[in-house]
């Protein structure tokens, strides 16, 4: 036990260097072509409105929304629904995929198959519209 309490904690921070290296990098990625996108606007301050990121969006997805929708998007009993293949999703275009994820579904919505809820932003209150965008995008892409 004394050898191990140190070799877990390097493994810790090790892991955790790993995630927010790929996390500035998906981060940085979709800056820069989000810039593009916005042709130079002063894109900061605006409302992300561009097109989402598939890649970013594959690490969002993993971090908030995967204990729900299954980390191979096939659904967990109990939590959440299938998202691929998804009529929904395919259905929805990927600004109507962000509303959709930014409010949820209540237990009581008519639409909701497992009368459960699905919280706003799934519960991470702290994704921004491009974070949401890129999900969608993710979503979208996935099916
Ligand atoms: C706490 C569990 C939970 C988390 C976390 C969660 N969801 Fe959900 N999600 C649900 C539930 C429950 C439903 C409603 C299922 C139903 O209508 O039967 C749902 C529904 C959906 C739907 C509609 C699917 C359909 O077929 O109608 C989409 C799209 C979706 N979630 C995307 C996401 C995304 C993207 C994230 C991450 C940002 C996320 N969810 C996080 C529980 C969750």
């Amino acid at each position: 036990m004394t050898i191990d309490g140190p070799n877990t904690a390097e493994t810790i921070k090790l892991r955790c260097r790993i995630t927010l290296f790929a996390a500035s990098l998906a981060m940085l990625l979709g800056a820069c072509v989000g810039d593009v996108a916005a042709s130079g606007s002063s894109a900061s301050t605006q409302p992300f409105t561009g097109m989402g990121q598939p890649v970013a969006g594959g690490q969002i997805y993993g971090n908030a929304c995967s204990s729900c929708h299954g980390s191979d998007l096939f659904g967990l009993d109990g939590l959440g629904n299938q998202l691929a293949p998804s009529e929904f999703v395919m259905l929805n275009t990927q600004s109507e995929l962000a509303n959709f994820i930014e409010q949820g579904r209540a237990a009581d919505d008519p639409d909701n198959t497992m009368q459960i809820e699905m919280p706003p932003k799934g519960g991470s209150p702290w994704l921004n519209d491009r974070d949401i965008a890129d999900v969608a995008a993710y979503l979208k892409a996935s099916q």
